[in-house]
């Protein structure tokens, strides 16, 4: 018997398919073969190909000469599902309730790539598809896509395209549709502190050793002002301020600061003055610990003075920031910084360039009318703030930029405990699919 389209996301939910954490390698490869199966069962001629890294699954619909070729991007693998205790069901036993599917990568991306497949096999069924379609899916976007712009390159050939499209970024409001038309870019780095040369009785030597964990908060704190601007010497230098029109935009957008106040449940909302949250997020580049750690963790009281404290950044970005620059501007800061009685390890991790396209070229145009088509209200134009860390390589190299197609809701709890994707999105994203398809093939 054949599943249903809402029984195949729970058994694509089902997969612990996480990136990060190495003992899910095999997962990693039970669900790229799935997805192949999956895509075979489409009628696509589809396989997995290993990389470096975890495989990429590559599929394409039959050839027909004379029609465009749109390629399609998602990922399969999916951020760690820690901590456990706060999922009111498990991550990976995908529940309904409320119209939701809740489970880890739900919507983070195997809901929206999945309501694409099943467009593409709707449409070769029916005999419709009007463009030929390559499907490319990756299992390391959670990780900073790490060994797919190699694959990019060597596949440079059978990956040729007329354009790109994604489902992978966020609507602007529940069932509102939404063209993002720029993301933030993001460079990753590690610093790790260390003093004494083993963990020392904080009675004995403190007062007259520098505390690494003491360091390593100074050293956090020193990377904004009290205005809340990153207080990297040279960080902003690259930055092009928002034009008249995208300022409009995020003030028209119905993204409101009170709903980002609702969803992050935070008593008051924080950052860089001058600027709307709205703004902050989508076109202010940022500096954020994702991770901090030292000294002693466990119960009760230790009187310790650590040998080594750590904290892990990441910058979001914007045009014409890179990477490579605001690394290399981060690790002279915290070097500069740094007293000197520690040793500073600095670990230079992932980067990605900030991304934007015009939405009101042939591209652009296309993607608004047939997220209007499906969502019967006009797009709204968004700048948002994750990142897809690909896009800058896919420009470079298939000589595309993508089309951001938003089907994740603002609740989507992405990365977080609970995270759920609208059933509403998924069949809505399956007719998405179709309409960009249909619209696109029209452009010339
Ligand atoms: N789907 C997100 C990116 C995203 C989220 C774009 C919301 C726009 C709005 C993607 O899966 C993601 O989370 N990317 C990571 C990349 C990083 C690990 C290199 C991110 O943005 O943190
Ligand atoms: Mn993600």
């Amino acid at each position: 018997m054949k599943n249903s389209p809402v029984d195949e996301l729970l058994e694509f939910v089902r997969f612990p398919s996480v990136s990060a954490q190495s003992s899910h390698a095999p997962d990693m490869r039970a669900c790229a073969e799935w997805l192949r199966a999956r895509l075979t069962r489409a009628g696509l001629d589809a396989q997995v190909v290993p990389t470096g890294g975890h495989p990429v699954v590559l599929a394409k619909s039959p050839h027909v000469a004379g029609k465009k070729t749109v390629l399609i991007y998602g990922h399969y693998d999916v951020q760690p599902p820690e901590p456990l205790e706060l999922w009111e069901t498990p991550p990976f036993d995908p529940q309904i309730r409320d119209g939701k599917v809740f489970g880890r990568g739900s919507t983070d991306n195997k809901g929206q790539i999945l309501a694409h497949i099943l467009g593409v096999e709707e449409a070769l069924a029916e005999g419709d598809l009007p463009v030929n379609v390559i499907f490319l899916i990756e299992g390391e976007e959670e990780v900073g896509s790490t060994h797919l712009s190699g694959f990019l390159e060597t596949h440079r050939e059978e990956l040729a395209c007329d354009a790109i499209a994604i489902s992978d970024t966020g609507m602007a409001a529940d069932g509102y549709p939404t063209l993002s038309y720029a993301l933030r870019g993001i460079a990753a780095m590690e610093v790790r502190v260390s003093g004494p040369k083993m963990d020392l009785h904080s009675g004995v030597y403190g007062g007259a050793v520098a505390n690494p964990a003491t360091v390593a908060a100074r050293l956090i704190a020193s990377l904004h002002d009290a205005e809340g601007r990153v207080a990297i010497e040279g960080f902003y230098d690259d930055v092009i301020p928002m034009a008249e029109w995208e300022r409009q935009a995020a003030a028209e957008s119905p993204l409101k600061d009170e709903d980002i106040a609702r969803q992050t449940g935070v008593p008051e909302l924080a950052g860089e003055s001058g600027f709307s949250a709205v703004e902050r997020i989508g076109a202010r580049p940022t500096a954020e610990i994702n991770g901090i750690g030292g000294g002693y963790q466990g119960e009760g009281s230790k009187t310790v003075l650590p040998a080594s404290a750590f904290f892990k950044v990441t910058f979001r970005l914007v045009a014409n920031q890179t990477p490579d620059k605001i690394l290399d501007l981060a690790e002279t800061h915290f070097l500069r910084n740094a007293p000197p009685g520690v040793r500073l390890k600095i670990e230079l991790g992932h980067g990605g360039f900030p991304f934007g396209i015009d939405p009101n070229g042939a591209e652009g145009l296309a993607a608004r009318r047939a997220l209007e088509e499906v969502f019967g209200r006009k797009p709204a134009l968004v700048r948002e703030g994750g990142s897809i860390p690909i896009l800058g390589h896919f420009s470079r190299i298939l000589g595309h930029k993508a089309l951001l197609l938003a089907l994740a809701s603002p609740d989507c709890h992405a990365h977080a405990p609970n995270e759920n994707f609208p059933l509403a999105n998924f069949h809505a994203g399956i007719r998405l699919n179709r309409a960009f398809l249909r619209e696109f093939a029209r452009t010339r």
